[in-house]
């Protein structure tokens, strides 16, 4: 609701700055605040990326504490969606929110607007700041407010009538003051020019003895530039993180909201509640999700997929029909098809199974429990049910791999490659030793060390022959 409406979009270019150079004391971490995660992602990523999709011209991140390792985790995150440089301007020593922005100017051109974001205010959305920017009209000072019921800590909206005339931070509010229940998010539009000249007008005389941001307020009222309060109802997107427990709720809150929006679209939580996703999950109809299960990176289900209980997976692709029973953990990775995990139409995995980076299993594969996959590609209805190890092996089609059998694919230095082809059955017990192929159709003896390939069609044994040595005493006790 944009309570003063504005005068229609603003044609200025958008520069946002994000204030991330706070110390976060009450994290009581080494890790800077804004890099906690909130859905498997910094809190930094998040701000960043929506203002991303704003399109803006500039993001300025003004970094302090632990600044070294806020600045290389922004280079090192991949944005595909990047349209910007991002700039880092450091404050040090921090002398408050004004002190903050002031560091941001030299990198500010006066014709843009420029949205102030924290890096520690992870859900605010697009269409919100949106809204925020066309209420300010690329002129005035737009303000984002939000009513709660317990203000406390948060800088109040002072108005006369209609119209704001101050945020007074909690520390420096009347009694009266605080009863105001209308609060300053923390995030603004601004046009730059104005911008400029009231932080050079800043002084600290307060109860914190910062510089605050918010004074700019006072200047924007004696100078006879509109403010605009553009209010919201949902506080979730101006929530901050500033202890392991808003932490928590945040994420939790986050979490619902994404499994909301996964069941309006038919997808079936057993518990919305009990379902974390940290990246993105696409589902065809017909989905059933048992409770705790975690999705990471990219993950996608077909139609008719059922997700048991306590399943880990990240980076997976999973084909109509397929059934992942309880806790299973599937970790694609998220380096493109050869690292993520590929799982056919109709495929039976778990319980207690384990696969992982380049697992690529056709239609009909079943795979067991306590069986381990890596970097192997196991062709249509090809089994390993029980106890087992396949790595950067190929599967043909209708193998059956038996109990406890293993590829030992590294000899210390280097992997190797196996490949059984179809029709194979490899008895229980067998270790085949990379690199080997193991020819068509062909049988290898339970308990078999193999060395060298087999040939098609045939039986092989490679263990010692079994002896029963008749009069053979067994040692007794000496008296
Ligand atoms: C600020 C607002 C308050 C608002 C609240 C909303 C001011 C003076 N007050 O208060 O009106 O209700 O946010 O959450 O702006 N930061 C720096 N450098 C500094 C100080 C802070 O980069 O010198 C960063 C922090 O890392 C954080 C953000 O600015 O990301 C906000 O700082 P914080 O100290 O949390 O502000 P509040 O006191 O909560
Ligand atoms: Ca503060």
């Amino acid at each position: 609701m944009t309570e003063i409406s504005g005068n229609g979009a603003t044609q200025r270019p958008v520069d946002v700055v994000i204030m991330a150079a706070g110390k976060g004391t009450r994290m009581k971490s080494k890790l800077p605040k804004v890099l906690h995660r909130l859905a498997g992602r910094a809190l930094l990523d998040h701000v960043i990326d929506t203002a991303a999709g704003l399109q803006v011209r500039h993001v300025v991140v003004v970094t302090g504490h632990g600044a070294i390792e806020v600045e290389a985790h922004c280079q090192g995150a991949t944005r595909a969606t990047a349209t910007f440089d991002i700039n880092f301007v450091r404050q040090e020593p921090q002398l408050g929110t004004g002190h903050a922005v002031q560091q941001a100017l030299p990198v500010l051109p006066d014709d843009g607007v420029v949205v102030v974001l924290s890096g520690d205010v992870p859900l605010i959305r697009q269409e919100t700041l949106r809204a925020l920017i066309e209420a300010g009209g690329g002129e005035q000072l737009a303000l984002l407010t939000v009513t709660l019921a317990d203000p406390a800590g948060y800088g109040r909206i002072v108005r006369r009538g209609a119209s704001v005339q101050a945020i007074v931070e909690h520390k420096d509010a009347s009694e009266a003051q605080r009863a105001i229940t209308e609060v300053y998010s923390g995030i603004m539009a601004v046009p730059a020019r104005r911008l400029r000249a009231w932080l050079a007008r800043l002084d600290n005389q307060n109860a914190q003895h910062e510089y605050y941001l918010t004074d700019i307020v006072k200047m924007a009222v004696a100078d006879g530039v509109p403010v605009m309060a553009h209010r919201i109802v949902d506080a979730l997107q101006v929530a901050g993180v500033n202890s392991p427990l808003q932490l928590a709720e945040l994420e939790r809150a986050y979490q619902l909201q994404q499994a909301r929006a996964l069941m309006e679209q038919g997808v079936r939580l057993a518990d919305p509640a009990r379902f974390d996703l940290r990246g993105t999950l696409a589902c065809a109809q017909d989905v059933e999700i048992d409770v705790n299960c975690v999705f990471e990176g990219r993950v996608s289900l077909g139609e008719g997929v059922k997700i048991g209980a306590n399943c880990v997976i990240a980076n997976t692709q999973i084909a109509a029909g397929a059934v992942i029973h309880p806790f299973t953990h599937i970790q694609g990775g998220p380096q493109g098809a050869q690292d993520q995990v590929e799982i056919g139409a109709g495929a039976l995995i778990g319980p207690f199974a384990r696969l992982r980076p380049g697992a690529h299993l056709s239609a009909e594969v079943h795979i067991g429990n306590f069986v381990e996959v890596k970097n192997s590609t196991l062709a249509r209805g090809a089994k390993a049910n029980h106890l087992a190890y396949l790595g950067d092996t190929s599967v043909g089609e209708r193998v059956n791999y038996g109990a406890g059998s293993i590829t030992a694919n590294y000899d210390g230095a280097n992997k190797q490659r196996t490949v059984i082809e179809a029709d194979v059955h490899i008895g229980s017990n067998c270790v085949l030793v990379a690199p080997v192929t193991i020819g068509a159709g062909g049988t290898v003896g339970g308990g078999s060390t193999i060395t060298a390939s087999t040939p098609p069609g045939v039986l092989t044994v490679a263990r010692g022959r079994q002896v029963s040595l008749a009069g053979w005493q067994r040692p007794a006790k000496k008296e």
